[in-house]
């Protein structure tokens, strides 16, 4: 079954094509960073907007990248949230349109199994049941996972996202936007140690996250410092890199909690902070230490993507499902 893939849920449009027996055959993004740097983050109805420019050219490249016509496409799948309503509608619309004239069965998929499903399109896939941690702009999420479709919330973050954390430490430190990658590479630069950030609720137990208080802790010590003297390059170096280092921290002994809690040797991290190198280094090690192991996405399949939603899309349109053409979209969603 051939099964392409359509995203939309916020500033990306993700086109691919997915083949249950050949794997992906094709996939296209558009990004509209640009567009949004100047405001600082995502502007709703400019998004929406763009994904309608993009949407058919991109379906056109990927078709051309896969050499195949529209014909070729067997089901279509479309993300139907969590994101941006305006947004979420150009992609349900585009993908049903098509549908409904190729005659063939669309489907809207879970935005978030999208991207807990990205790591299953690498060589050496992940096997079920694991446990996954999903990270993203909008998510910080531990779940146990068993199969397509069951997953069983183990704990989330009671604020922030680490990825809108992120985000607005960035903005705060004059990086840019997203933040996630800008800090990164400011922190590489950076002395972790320098300045002492919190680990939020380690203290406690429990599999719950909490991010807004590292936030404000990066504010107050960037006032206090500009306080005494102009702010340096290095100055910012060192508190993107204290303040990684506190979220990677937390992150880390949260997952390793989730593993001793279920009794699971296998974790996975997706969504876009799952990108992270220093996440990703750190989880390696100290999972190594305990004979667990972790998978992830190659990182342009952990930020938004429409291979994800393909592959998520074939899974279930292959075990029989389908939307009708009135299904509601859903900003809101849980997994
Ligand atoms: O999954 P995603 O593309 O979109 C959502 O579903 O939200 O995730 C975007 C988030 C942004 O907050 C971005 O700053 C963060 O992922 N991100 C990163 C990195 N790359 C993207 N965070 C930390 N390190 C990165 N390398
Ligand atoms: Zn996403």
């Amino acid at each position: 079954m051939r099964v392409l893939g359509i995203e939309t849920s916020c500033d990306e449009t993700g086109i691919a094509l997915y083949d249950t027996k050949q794997g992906l055959l094709a996939h296209a993004l558009y990004s509209q960073i640009k567009l949004h740097a100047t405001y600082g983050g995502v502007v709703p109805e400019l998004a929406s907007r763009d994904h309608i420019q993009r949407i058919l050219p991109l379906i056109d490249q990927v078709l051309a990248q896969a050499k195949l016509k529209p014909q070729a496409i067997d089901g279509i799948a479309y993300t139907a949230g969590p994101g941006l309503i305006g947004a979420l509608m150009v992609g349900a619309m585009c993908a049903r349109t098509l549908a409904f004239a190729l005659q063939v069965p669309v489907l809207g998929v879970h935005h978030m199994e999208g991207h807990l499903l990205a790591p299953q399109l690498e060589v050496n896939p992940p096997a079920f049941p694991f446990v996954a941690l999903l990270v993203s702009g909008g998510h910080t999420q531990l779940i146990e996972v068993r199969g397509i479709g069951k997953y069983q919330l183990l704990g989330e973050s009671l604020d922030d996202a680490a990825g809108e954390a992120f985000d607005k430490t960035a903005k705060m430190l004059g990086l840019g936007y997203p933040g996630g990658p800008k800090i990164a590479a400011c922190a590489a630069e950076g002395n972790a140690d320098r300045f002492r950030f919190p680990r939020p609720m380690l203290d406690r137990p429990g599999l719950d996250f909490s991010f807004s208080g590292l936030k404000t802790h990066t504010l107050t010590l960037t006032r206090q410092l500009a306080a005494e003297r102009a702010l340096q390059p290095q100055d910012i170096a060192d508190i993107a890199a204290g303040f990684q280092q506190a979220v990677v921290d937390t992150l880390v002994a949260k997952c390793k909690r989730a593993l001793k809690a279920t009794g699971l040797k296998s974790l996975v991290i997706a969504g876009g902070v799952s990108a992270n190198q220093s996440l990703r280094t750190r989880l390696q090690a100290s999972l190594a230490g305990m004979g667990a192991q972790v998978k992830y996405a190659r990182p342009e399949f952990c930020t938004d993507n429409g291979a994800m939603i393909a592959y998520a899309g074939a899974c279930r349109l292959q075990a029989g499902q389908s939307d009708d053409l009135e299904t509601p979209l859903r900003p809101r969603w849980p997994l």
